[in-house]
């Protein structure tokens, strides 16, 4: 498995246009805790919200994932309010494989305004370019169709039906060969 060397460290933020993404620290866990207590939110994901313990069990495996292997999620804000968290997102190991997969949530008001599409862009750049990764996954749930826009928006190709996190879900790679920036 990949873990980034200390020549080349992972920066802890990133900046799109309308975005910052900060590595996920304790400080986040009441923004995470807001954003997953929301059935709407969670409803491709876990299928039901998550209670404040399971937040903080998350936010440590976040971290755990990042102090391992040296990039991991983020919490997104806008960038002209950085303390609020609006969103998580970046790059993380897809469970029991040996490949890397992208994430990206927001909360509902946030939905629908080209944010998923542009937040994957900046992590598709910082997988390929600054990791070196030679390939990123991305899937979705079936009925997941705002997901599934986003990662052929961002010129992943669908791959088929993949079974993951316990859920039949459509795949989407990239390689760093076919990545068109
Ligand atoms: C999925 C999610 C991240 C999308 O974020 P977003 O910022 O709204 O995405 P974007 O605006 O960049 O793009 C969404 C695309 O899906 C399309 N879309 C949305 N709902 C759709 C629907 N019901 N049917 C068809 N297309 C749909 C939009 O039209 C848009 O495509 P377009 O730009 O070509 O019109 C957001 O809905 C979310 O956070 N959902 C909850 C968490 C989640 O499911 N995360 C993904 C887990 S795999």
């Amino acid at each position: 498995m990949l873990r980034v060397s200390a020549s080349r460290p992972a920066r802890p933020t990133l900046d799109t246009e309308r975005l910052k993404l900060h590595r996920v620290t304790p400080e986040h866990t009441d923004g995470f805790a807001a954003l997953y207590a929301k059935p709407e939110v969670m409803r491709h994901l876990t299928g039901r919200p998550r209670s404040h313990e399971e937040t903080v069990a998350h936010v440590a495996k976040m971290m755990g994932h990042w102090e391992t292997h040296g990039f991991g999620l983020f919490a997104v804000t806008l960038r002209e309010a950085p303390a609020v968290v609006m969103g998580r997102a970046g790059l993380c190991y897809l469970e029991d494989t040996g490949l890397v997969e992208i994430a990206y949530l927001f909360d509902t008001p946030y939905w629908g305004r080209g944010l998923a599409t542009e937040v994957g862009r900046e992590l598709l750049r910082w997988g390929f370019e600054e990791l070196e990764l030679e390939r990123i996954i991305g899937i979705a749930n079936l009925e997941n169709v705002a997901s599934q826009a986003v990662l052929r928006k961002l010129g992943m190709a669908h791959e088929g039906r993949a079974f993951h996190y316990g859920n039949d879900v459509e795949r989407f790679s990239c390689s760093r060969t076919s990545w068109s920036g």
